[in-house]
């Protein structure tokens, strides 16, 4: 079994942080892991905005209804969908960021931005670019524990084989 293994399996959103700003090369490579995640085609139909000053936080904030791990944390990294880009490949660069900050000992949390016109027009996205998700990034306070909504649902509900 790879310690690999056992973080993905105890990877948590945590939405707690220390008042702590983001260390460059925590930052650097977590937006690294982020630009090697795999894409369909290999396209990369993605892009970054990473959020650190508190007005813009605030902003982004507004632009969704359970955002409070935005206003906390010292830095949130916005997914940007470029055109022809696919749901599936953000879902994708947001597990790796996540993964990869686990790692280095940052958490993480993401982020649906509801308001999706709001949050594009607070970003100054380009006409067709779409930003749904985030995910922020601080260093977690020791009483942040796993603020989850539960455990997960039993195998035998989730897995068929061979046909539903
Ligand atoms: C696509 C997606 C969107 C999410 N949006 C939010 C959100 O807006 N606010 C929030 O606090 N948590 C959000 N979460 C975190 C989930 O609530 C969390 O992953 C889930 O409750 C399970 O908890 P765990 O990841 O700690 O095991 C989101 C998770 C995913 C996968």
């Amino acid at each position: 079994m790879t310690d690999m293994y056992d973080r993905v399996l105890a990877l948590r959103a945590l939405r707690d942080y220390q008042d702590q700003a983001i260390a460059d090369d925590d930052l650097g490579r977590v937006l690294e892991a982020a630009r090697w995640t795999g894409s369909s085609k290999n396209l990369q139909n993605w892009s970054f905005v990473v959020v650190r000053d508190v007005d813009q936080k605030a902003r982004l904030a507004d632009c969704g209804d359970f955002t409070d791990p935005i206003r906390k944390a010292p830095a949130v990294i916005a997914i940007v969908q470029e055109v022809d880009g696919y749901e599936f490949d953000s879902g994708r660069v947001a597990q790796n960021i996540m993964l990869a900050a686990d790692a280095i000992g940052v958490a993480t949390c993401p982020i649906t931005l509801h308001r999706d016109a709001d949050a594009a027009a607070v970003l100054g996205l380009p006409d067709g670019a779409r930003c749904r998700y985030a995910v922020t990034l601080g260093y977690a306070v020791d009483s942040a524990g796993p603020a989850n909504f539960g455990g997960r649902k039993p195998m035998d509900e989730l897995v068929h084989w061979d046909s539903y």
